[in-house]
This record gives structure tokens, C-alpha cells and sequence, in this order.
């Protein structure tokens, strides 16, 4: 088929992040504007899909996003599980996506986003997916666009809370996003100096945390800052299995993790503690330089696959280089910390502490 005659859907999902308009402009451009293709863009993730609610995108409404926060497409999040046990939502989005006459349906999302774009495809859907979010903890590819500008953000939080901590001579404790992944959390907390990083991956011990802390005041070190990603448990907790560790959780009173590490280290020693929740500003504004280049790289590689009609996958980066892998890959699929990462390694040379047992 002659690229001219050609229609494209292009839909974000899940949390939002910067980089979303950077990439919706790096897909459409070149198929609107280079290849005179048509581009039409369903609101708020796979619900407009599902509704119907989509607009046609013209060269105007992608000019000038490249550098905006969020979406203009809005999004939403529908849970994969709910959208595996409804067929009906299912024959709703492959009937619009008939209805809209789509060659192919291009996805900007994390986890949950690929697993239904996984199920659409085996349903004979042509779909492209671009891999977003801040945790940066989607299987397949080394960064997700989102996730530098949340390091950036995260650690000029850090950066600030720093001379507060240091005038005040305050054990600072910093919770950021992250809930089954420490990445966001390990990149600023190695960023920002933090001496305490909590992550998922590595359930962590308080007394191993308090000892740190006794060890930098018997080094004259006034303050402390620690680093908490709000998905961090302790040893104990880890191994609870996943539901008995839901309602435990929820039946604490305490608003999140930052403030129960807190609790934790206060029920054993006499430090000044404060916690710093900056929750939704990781997600919030512009996208950084990095994310603009990578969510424009992603987008026109995905346009150049629409070219060549190479459907089925994800678009990704590995070792630096821009690739593209099956979406039954990828679906369902974490990409956690592991325990040799280099930040890890980098972490242990410079005694930070993960607040690992002995
Ligand atoms: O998936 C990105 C993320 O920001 C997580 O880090 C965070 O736990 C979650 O989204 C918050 O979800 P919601 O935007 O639905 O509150």
C-alpha cells in the first residue's frame, strides 16, 4: 500500500511522564508531514481506544510539543486484568480500530500498556510500542523515556535537601516513586550523595541503616540523607507473600514508605528525623534534553518500522544503539536492579549503604 493512503492511531497510557509529547511528535511528523499519512489520536489511552475518542492530529497540533510536559493526548490507566477478563472492551478496540480504518496502532506506554498491546497484536492488530515511564523498569530496554528527566528531577531534590539536612544536622529521609523497581531511586540517590539507598530488589535491615548513620555521627558527619524508593521492604516483609504483604501494609499508620522507615529508625535512637514526599513532581514538567533526543529517536524509528510495515514490537535501546523487540517478549515483563549493577558496585566502593544484612 502507497504510504499516502496509510492511517495511523496513536494512543498514551498509564502515568504520565515528560517525554510523551517528544515522542507522539517523533512518530507523527515524519508520517504526517514527510509521508502524508494520516494520524489519529485516541484520548486517554486504551479508554478512548475502547470509546471511540479520537481526533485526527494535524501538523499545527504537533508543532511546539516537543518540549511540553504530559500528553495532549491524555491518558489513563486500564488495568490489563480488567481488559483480559472483558472481552468486550477487547472487540470494542479492535472494532474501532477497524472502524477508524488503522494500519497500524502505535502505544506509548509501561508495563501494564505492553502487556495489552501484546494481546491486541495476537489478536492481528498492527502495533508498535514505545517504552515510557519513570521507573524505568520496562524488560528489553535500558532507559525509558521519562525516567532521565525523573533522575534529574529527584536529584535536585536530593541536592536541596542536602543543606537543609547539613544546617540542621538532620537525618533526612527522601521517598521517591518506584514501586516493584529501585532505578529512579539508585540513579539519584548515586547522583544526589545520598548514604542510605533503599530499593525493592534489596530488602533492607534498620539496624543496618542505624548503624550507618551511628558510623557517619563517630565520623563527625552531622546529617544523613537516605534515599527510600516507596516500594522498599525489609527482610521480613519480603517474604510475606504478595497479598498477606498488601494488607499488612495498608493496616500501618503510616501515610507511605519514607514515613515508616522514619518510624522505624526513631523507635531505636534519638536522631532527628524528617521526611521529604515529593510524589508527583517526578512526573511532572518538561522533559530533559536526554528524554527529548531518546523519545524522538524512539518515535522516528517506530515511524520508519510503519514504513516498512514491521509491526509487533517495541521499540528499544540496547548498548546505546536504537532496536526493535517482539512484544511477546516484553510483555509482563520487569527489568529490576540487579545485584552487580555498576551503580551497585559504584554504591560499595563509596560505603553507601543498601542496608543489606550482613
Ligand atoms: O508507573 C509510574 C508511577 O509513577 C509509579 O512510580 C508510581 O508508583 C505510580 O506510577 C503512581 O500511579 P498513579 O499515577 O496511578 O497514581
Amino acid at each position: 500500500m502507497s504510504e499516502k493512503n496509510k492511517t495511523i492511531g496513536i494512543l498514551t497510557s498509564g502515568g504520565d511522564c515528560p517525554g510523551l509529547n517528544a515522542a507522539i511528535r517523533g512518530v507523527a511528523k515524519p508520517v504526517v508531514e514527510k509521508y502524508g499519512m494520516k494520524a489519529i489520536g485516541f484520548s486517554d489511552g486504551y479508554r478512548g481506544l475502547m470509546e471511540g475518542n479520537a481526533r485526527g492530529l494535524s501538523p499545527d497540533d504537533l508543532s511546539g510539543i516537543l518540549t511540553l510536559g504530559g500528553t495532549i493526548l491524555g491518558t489513563s490507566r486500564e488495568s490489563f486484568k480488567e481488559i483480559q477478563k472483558s472481552p468486550e472492551k477487547i472487540e470494542k478496540m479492535i472494532e474501532n480500530y477497524k472502524k477508524f480504518e488503522l494500519d497500524c496502532l502505535v502505544v506509548l506506554g509501561g508495563n501494564g500498556t505492553h502487556k495489552t498491546a501484546n494481546l491486541l497484536s495476537e489478536k492481528g492488530l498492527n502495533v508498535i510500542g514505545l517504552p515510557k515511564t519513570i521507573d524505568n523498569d520496562l524488560y528489553g530496554t535500558d532507559f525509558t523515556f521519562g525516567f532521565h528527566s525523573a533522575v534529574d528531577i529527584a536529584t535536585e531534590i536530593i541536592d536541596r535537601i542536602h543543606s537543609t539536612a547539613q544546617s540542621h544536622g538532620r537525618v533526612m529521609i527522601i521517598e521517591f516513586m518506584g514501586h516493584d523497581a529501585g532505578w529512579l531511586t539508585l540513579y539519584a540517590g548515586i547522583a544526589g550523595g545520598a548514604d542510605v539507598i533503599l530499593i525493592p530488589e534489596f530488602p533492607y535491615s534498620i539496624d543496618r541503616v542505624i548503624e550507618k548513620l551511628h558510623e557517619r555521627q563517630s565520623e563527625g558527619k552531622k546529617f544523613s540523607i537516605i534515599a527510600v524508593a516507596e516500594g522498599a521492604m525489609t527482610l521480613d516483609e519480603s517474604k510475606m507473600k504478595s497479598k498477606d504483604y498488601k494488607a499488612y501494609y495498608t493496616s500501618l499508620p503510616f501515610p507511605s514508605m519514607g514515613y515508616k522507615v522514619a518510624a522505624e529508625i526513631a523507635a531505636k535512637t534519638t536522631l532527628e528525623l524528617r521526611v521529604t514526599v515529593p510524589g508527583y513532581q517526578q512526573r511532572g514538567g518538561e522533559p530533559s534534553p536526554y528524554d527529548r533526543v531518546l523519545a524522538t529517536k524512539f518515535g522516528t524509528y517506530a515511524a520508519q518500522m510503519i514504513l516498512d510495515e514491521k509491526y509487533g514490537k517495541m521499540v528499544a535501546i540496547k548498548d546505546n544503539r536504537i532496536t526493535a523487540i517482539p512484544l511477546k517478549t516484553v510483555a509482563g515483563k520487569l527489568k529490576l536492579v540487579p545485584r552487580n549493577h555498576s551503580l551497585i558496585k559504584a554504591g560499595r566502593m563509596l560505603n553507601t549503604s543498601f542496608g543489606q544484612p550482613r
